[in-house]
């Protein structure tokens, strides 16, 4: 089937599928089967190839989802994980070997962090972390053994914004791989692959999904990369159950309508932040003063449903003001049609060291949001009383 060239809005619904009239059901069905049977032993062989062998090695439900993806992503192709750190592990597991070099951008998701320092080390491979937005820092943490560039954005949990094109230019210009986890983003909002990064990486846990009911992860870029992903997935074993992608498939159809509103409320409780006395300093990237706005603007068609904000106080003042939230669930996700708060020092970054927390800016006093698609009045009115609760001295909003 030739690719289609239709819109993200219209991929998420079609993205993968044939437009061919055809009498038959009109979703994918749920191929809930670990294996597959055969009618003879050239079926066996002619089989191990394809997405009906055994499950671990592919399912025409995961194909399905992958195909409509690899659309939405304008990839060659992508990958179903059975969580976005088994997509991340498995992907740099398959493409880096013993004696090879990373060089990563600081602030990224703690369990990549932890993996990347604590262990791929005992693969023999070693990570340089860089300060995010200096990509002169980048260009010479690169040695002669340096097989990849990985990145993220926006960052989790600070939302600072990477420059698309000119990481993809370093990597292409020093023949790295450029890997990007850009769970944030979501191909709603930026499609790295339009500026030349090799391979977008995913928690499909989050925004895929969209309901905060599945775990699952994706890798989609050039074909030979995912070729190389997707023996390593046989080998290591992390695939998603069929009744997850199933599910993942649904989540996908309302993707853009759920990003849109995120993004407008978002930015709406951003703005509303910005101006309270209660607030230290407020990340998002399409707020007026974000140091990164023009850039975000320019790579991305939304800020997102994530921000962050310290409030002016300590972090027990910050545990006080998640507490009393009362719409914004006290749970550590993001991306769910449900607003979520947490407290990165005590989620995403709890796994990490606090030097390396401190370098990112991550504080006590910091509080993530996850905006859903509830009406956002009743969330600004909800966090409105909740920051009643904090005693710290009020100061000047900082945007950052
Ligand atoms: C930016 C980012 N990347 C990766 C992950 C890991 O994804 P999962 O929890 O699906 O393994 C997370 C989880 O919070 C995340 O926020």
């Amino acid at each position: 089937m030739a690719k289609h060239r239709f819109r993200p809005e219209t991929e998420a619904i079609h993205g993968g599928a044939s437009l061919d009239k055809r009498n038959g059901p009109m979703e994918e069905p749920i191929y809930q089967t670990s294996t597959f049977q055969v009618t003879d032993s050239d079926e066996q062989v002619r089989a191990t190839s394809t997405d009906m062998f055994y499950t671990r090695y592919g399912n025409p439900t995961h194909t399905a989802a992958e195909k409509r993806i690899a659309e939405l992503e304008g990839a060659d192709a992508a990958l179903l994980f059975a969580s976005g750190m088994n997509a991340i592990t498995t992907s740099l597991m398959a493409l880096l070997k013993a004696g090879d070099h990373i060089v990563s951008q600081r602030d990224i998701y703690g369990g990549v962090t932890k993996f990347l320092s604590s262990w791929l080390p005992k693969m023999g491979i070693e990570t340089t972390f860089v300060n995010t937005t200096d990509y002169d820092q980048h260009v010479r943490a690169i040695r002669p053994n340096t097989k990849l560039l990985y990145l993220e954005s926006p960052t989790n949990p600070t939302l600072r914004v990477v420059d698309l094109r000119k990481t993809a230019a370093i990597a292409r210009d020093h023949g790295l791989i450029s890997a990007i986890d850009g769970t944030f983003g979501t191909p709603i909002n930026q499609r790295p692959i339009e500026h030349g990064i090799d391979l977008v990486l995913h928690s499909g846990t989050k925004y895929f999904g969209g309901h905060t009911d599945l775990i699952c992860g994706v890798a989609a870029g050039r074909k030979d990369l995912i070729d190389t992903i997707r023996g390593t997935r046989t080998t290591l074993g992390g695939v998603m159950d069929p009744h997850a992608a199933f599910m993942l498939l649904r989540g996908i159809k309302t993707l853009a309508v759920r990003v849109e509103r995120q993004n407008e409320s978002a930015l709406r409780i951003a703005e509303f932040l910005s101006t309270h006395p209660k607030v230290r300093s407020v990340n998002y990237p399409f707020l007026k003063g974000h140091p990164q706005r023009a850039l975000a603007i320019d790579q991305m068609e939304g800020g997102g449903g994530v921000l962050s904000f310290e409030v002016e106080g300590t972090g027990e003042d910050a545990k006080r003001v998640s507490e009393a939230l009362r719409l914004f669930i006290l749970a550590p996700s993001l991306g769910g049609a449900e607003s979520l708060v947490s407290i990165p020092v005590l989620t995403s970054h709890a796994m990490i060291s606090a030097e390396h927390r401190k370098q990112m800016g991550v504080t006590e006093q910091l509080i993530r949001l996850s905006v859903g698609v509830e009406h956002v009045d009743d969330l600004i009115a909800d966090l409105d009383h909740a920051l009643s609760v904090v005693v710290g001295e009020p100061r000047q909003v900082a945007v950052g």
